[in-house]
This record gives structure tokens, C-alpha cells and sequence, in this order.
């Protein structure tokens, strides 16, 4: 069967306009990673298992390995790309990660930090079992939850003190 050509769709990643050649049927995760070059966010299962995936979309947490990409147009779609502010500071959740050794290999990290957001964003004071909940679709095999619900209590303070989006 001939393969209808690629449309131009307009796409909002992280407060910018692209537009981008795609057929129909692409998925998020590969129009972002291969056709924007955004590459932080992370392919994994494939198949909305793991959670590496996760996207924001209009603020909500989206596996985008699962999400067709031409029915985000119009919607505004956040990469781990996009959380740094202008000044290229990193968000307190990612300093967070880092500060409190909630990240090895990294791979799942991107997905774990944007579900992370999309809680502190509807939940500023989360307790430990909201954040668990939260982060339940994201799967991590190398650091261990502890460090990752510890990075989430902590960031949750900053942003409570600081008042940081
Ligand atoms: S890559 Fe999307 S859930 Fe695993
Ligand atoms: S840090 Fe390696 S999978 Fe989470």
C-alpha cells in the first residue's frame, strides 16, 4: 500500500511553534525525538508500560509512545526540555533529582520529573503515599523509590518557600 505523503502540523513544545512534517499515524515520542531532535524525552517499553515516555500535556502527564502526535495539535505540549526557565536555571525538581541522588542511569528521569510536576502543580504539599500514587506508572530500575519520593518532599518545599513554577 502507497504511504499517503507527510502533513505539516503545527505543534507548541515548551512555549515555541514547530511545524513538522508527519504522517498520521506517528506517535509522539518519535515526532519529538526525531523530527524536533528533542531527545530528553526517553523511549523505553514502547507500549505504555514503563512510563520513560511521559509528556505534559496541557499540564497533565501523557505516555507519549501511545499518543498520536497530529491530535496535539492546538495543545501545549512540555518536554524535560522545557522545565529549565530562561536562564537555562534548572527547575527545583530537577536540581532535587540531583541534589538527592534520585537519578543513575537517567533513563527514566525525564518521565519521573514531568510526573513529578504535573503533581506539585495540582498538589504543592504532596504526602508520601500521594507521591507514590503519582509516580506509580514510572518505572525505575536502578535507583530505588526512596531517593526518588525523597527528591519529589524536597522539591515541594522549595517551590512552597520559594514559589517557583
Ligand atoms: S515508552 Fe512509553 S510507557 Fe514505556
Ligand atoms: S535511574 Fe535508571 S531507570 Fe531510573
Amino acid at each position: 500500500m502507497e504511504m499517503k505523503p507527510k502533513q505539516l502540523v503545527t505543534l507548541n513544545i515548551n512555549e515555541r511553534t514547530y511545524e513538522v512534517p508527519l504522517h498520521p499515524r506517528d506517535l509522539l515520542v518519535d515526532v519529538v525525538r526525531k523530527e524536533v531532535g528533542l531527545t530528553g524525552t526517553k523511549k523505553g517499553c514502547g507500549q505504555g508500560d514503563c512510563g520513560a515516555c511521559t509528556v505534559l500535556i496541557d499540564g497533565e502527564p501523557v505516555l507519549s509512545c501511545l499518543t498520536l502526535a497530529i491530535a496535539c495539535q492546538g495543545k501545549k505540549i512540555t518536554t524535560i526540555e522545557g522545565l529549565a526557565d530562561a536562564k537555562g536555571e534548572l527547575h527545583p525538581l530537577q536540581q532535587a533529582y540531583v541534589q538527592h541522588g534520585a537519578i543513575q542511569c537517567g533513563y527514566c528521569t525525564p518521565g519521573m520529573i514531568l510526573a513529578s510536576k504535573a503533581l506539585l502543580d495540582r498538589n504543592p504539599r504532596p504526602d508520601t503515599e500521594e507521591i507514590k500514587r503519582a509516580l506509580a506508572g514510572n518505572l525505575c530500575r536502578c535507583t530505588g523509590y526512596k531517593r526518588i519520593v525523597e527528591a519529589v518532599e524536597a522539591a515541594s518545599e522549595t517551590i512552597n518557600k520559594e514559589g517557583v513554577k
